[in-house]
């Protein structure tokens, strides 16, 4: 069934936006509505933006997985909730009904319960994208127990600050997982990070490659065991208050060390639901295939909790665009039937170069909607899109959000609100964005040109962050206290006189490479626990394929015999501490850097060096060592 909160048509769109402008409250009242609840809530909305403080339907009593799974168990019980494709393609692919995913998770629990976990615990995920990890997210919220995803790329190092940071006891990963040609050891990094980790009571394991792992007793345990030996039983439930947290997720910010965004239950169902319904127009019966790996906040609500609580068909793919070759996606396109395609620009741009009889040779034509998150699509990109993957019928959506807003906020509507290349053009109803100067005045909508600014939202929506775990203040002074009164996105953007929005990126020292965000401060600290680094400063350019690359100014403190040796070390480094994704695409060494009197390096100029320009620099007489820049500018990578 379509649900009644699904928009249908460009006047709907404009007449609904406007309804939840004069009354936000009664608007997600009656969308909330049709969620299944063990308990309405009292009030719909309290917020202050200062705290900052946000409760959507507090007094709320639901579980997210009875909206996910058991709802949809009187009509929907044989129908396919995921699909399985595996990383090689003449492995079987395996179906999951709704009937299938209820037992599975179910028994999940039970084994999480037998082994300790409670309501509120915190539970590390670290594995590869297969049906466990999905059921592993369910699991966790049917015990009430809060998942912590963490991407299977990162490093020992970045699972054991996570798992620091949360204190998180309980572990559920994987022997290692296939991606392409590669089969990645995940159980021997997850012992690396719990070397003198103490707290961790539970490390369940579940065997996917089959290759030797070393398993600690009493504390590591296989999952097919655990399975094997629970009951069949329906796992009631935990009864959630809505403002409960769901996940913790953790996000790159421009200082310091990721941190934890938090979602909670009721608000982030609501919003991921509704925002999955409404974009891409799901209807009944449709295969949804989003391309992103459940590590990320893509995955987590438009794989698993937005599709699922829709009662969709959601397809869930373990490799890699190009394994065996270049058409793997068009080929699983056309052997699942897909109707709705999700994917990034660094996948589209990727794909584009190589021969179109890898497109040719399957046949696209279930496809209803096309659709790009995670970074800005350039024209070129957009168009290749449009016209070889959608044959000029299917409506691209780009869809602009973040991981502290836990679904879609600016985007088109699949054929009912206009697609405009390269622009994520709309808000979506219950959704106030603004831009602002510097100054934080705000920008007024000017009828006659296109105006730009730092983007903002004025009013809460129910699927946005609530703080940041363990440290609040980091949440308001991150994300509240740039703007008084405001949620500032740390994006740039532009509005048309039509009221169309394009994202133009990152205005903060966060990059956004491949569609996955990392702070140049990371890498920094990253690249200076090499021994032989005296400094360094990172920043962006941009580069055809991920959008943006990584290029590394280091001072090293020796003379070194071969820059290519010292090169390879420092990715090593790099890799070591955070991992592969935040691997500089090209590192520079400098002897010194450009740096203002008080100490502060200009990284404005660095930014332009590493764009390639060497001559309008800007005003370089207030720096420390003006004659560093020549330097710098001669020996450009
Ligand atoms: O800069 C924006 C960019 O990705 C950032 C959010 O990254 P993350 O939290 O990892 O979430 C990615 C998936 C939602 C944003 O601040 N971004 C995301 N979508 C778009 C985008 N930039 C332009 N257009 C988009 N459609």
């Amino acid at each position: 069934m379509v649900p009644n909160f699904q928009i249908h048509s460009k006047e709907d769109y404009h007449r609904i936006y406007e309804q939840s402008r004069l009354d936000p409250e009664g608007f997600w009242k009656r969308i909330a509505e049709e969620f299944y609840w063990q308990k309405k809530w009292d009030k719909t909305l309290e917020w202050n933006f200062d705290a900052p403080e946000i409760k959507w339907f507090a007094g709320g009593k639901l579980n997210i997985t009875e909206n996910c799974i058991d709802r949809h168990l009187a009509d929907k019980s044989d129908q396919p909730a995921i699909i399985w494709e595996p990383n090689n393609p003449s492995e079987n692919t395996r179906t999951i009904s709704y009937k299938e995913l209820h037992n599975d998770v179910c028994k999940f629990a039970w084994v999480l319960q037998k082994n300790g976990v409670k309501k509120g615990d915190r539970v590390l995920i670290y594995m590869g994208m297969v049906p466990e990890l999905a059921m592993a997210l369910l699991a966790c919220a049917r015990i009430g127990a809060i998942h912590s995803v963490v991407f299977g790329g990162f490093s020992a190092q970045s699972i054991s600050d996570r798992l620091h940071d949360a204190k998180s006891e309980f572990i559920i990963t994987q022997d290692g997982t296939y991606r392409g040609a590669k089969v990645i050891p995940l159980k021997p990094t997850m012992d690396d990070a719990l070397v003198n980790c103490d707290f961790v009571k539970k490390v369940f394991v579940l065997a996917r490659t089959n290759n030797p792992v070393s398993m600690i007793r009493d504390r590591d345990v296989w999952l097919e065991e655990e399975l094997s030996g629970v009951s069949e039983e329906d796992f009631p439930a935990e009864i959630m208050d809505a403002e409960d947290p769901l996940f913790i997720l953790y996000t790159s910010g421009s200082t310091g060390k990721p941190k934890g965004v938090v979602h909670t239950t009721a608000g982030y169902m609501v919003w991921t639901a509704y925002s999955f319904s409404n974009v891409f127009q799901y209807q009944p019966g449709e295969i949804h295939f989003c391309t992103a790996d459940i590590g990320w906040i893509t995955g987590h609500s438009y794989i698993v909790y937005g599709p699922l609580c829709m009662g969709a068909t959601s397809l869930m793919f373990e490799g890699i665009p190009t394994y065996p070759d270049a058409g793997r996606f068009w080929e699983i396109v056309e052997k699942h039937q897909v109707n709705i395609l999700y994917t990034a620009p660094t996948a589209i741009r990727s794909l584009m170069a190589f021969d179109k009889n890898h497109i040719h040779r399957n046949n696209l034509d279930s496809l209803r909607v096309l659709g790009t998150v995670g970074e800005p699509i350039n024209e070129e990109a957009w168009q290749w899109y449009f016209k070889n993957i959608g044959k000029e019928e299917c409506p691209v959506v780009d869809t602009w959000w973040q991981t502290e807003t836990g679904g879609i906020l600016i985007s088109n509507l699949a054929d009912i609100t206009p697609a405009i290349p390269t622009m994520a053009t709309l808000p979506l109803p219950g959704v106030f964005p603004l831009l602002v100067d510097e100054s934080g005045k705000e920008i007024a909508a000017d009828s006659e040109k296109t105006v730009s600014g730092n983007l903002c939202i004025r009013f809460p929506w129910p699927g946005m962050l609530r703080t940041t775990w363990g440290d609040h203040e980091r949440c308001r002074t991150n994300y509240f206290a740039t703007y008084p009164g405001l949620y500032f996105t740390g994006d740039g953007a532009m509005r048309d006189p039509q009221g169309n929005y394009r994202i133009t990126g990152r205005v903060d020292d966060v990059l956004n490479v491949s569609g996955h965000r990392i702070g140049t401060a990371e890498v920094e600290n990253a690249i200076n626990m090499h021994t032989g680094v005296t400094e360094s400063a990172v920043v962006g350019y941009p580069h055809d394929i991920k959008g943006q690359g990584i290029y590394a100014y280091v001072i090293f403190n020796h003379l070194h015999v071969d820059e290519e040796v010292t090169r390879r070390d420092l990715l090593e480094t790099v890799t070591r501490v955070i991992g592969p994704i935040a691997k500089p695409d090209k590192i520079q060494f400098v002897s010194g850097l450009p740096k203002t009197r008080s100490g502060k390096i200009m990284r404005r100029i660095l930014r332009k060096i590493a764009e390639g320009e060497t001559e309008n620099l800007g005003d370089t007489t207030t720096l420390l060592d003006p004659q560093i820049v020549e330097e710098i500018v001669k020996g450009k990578m």
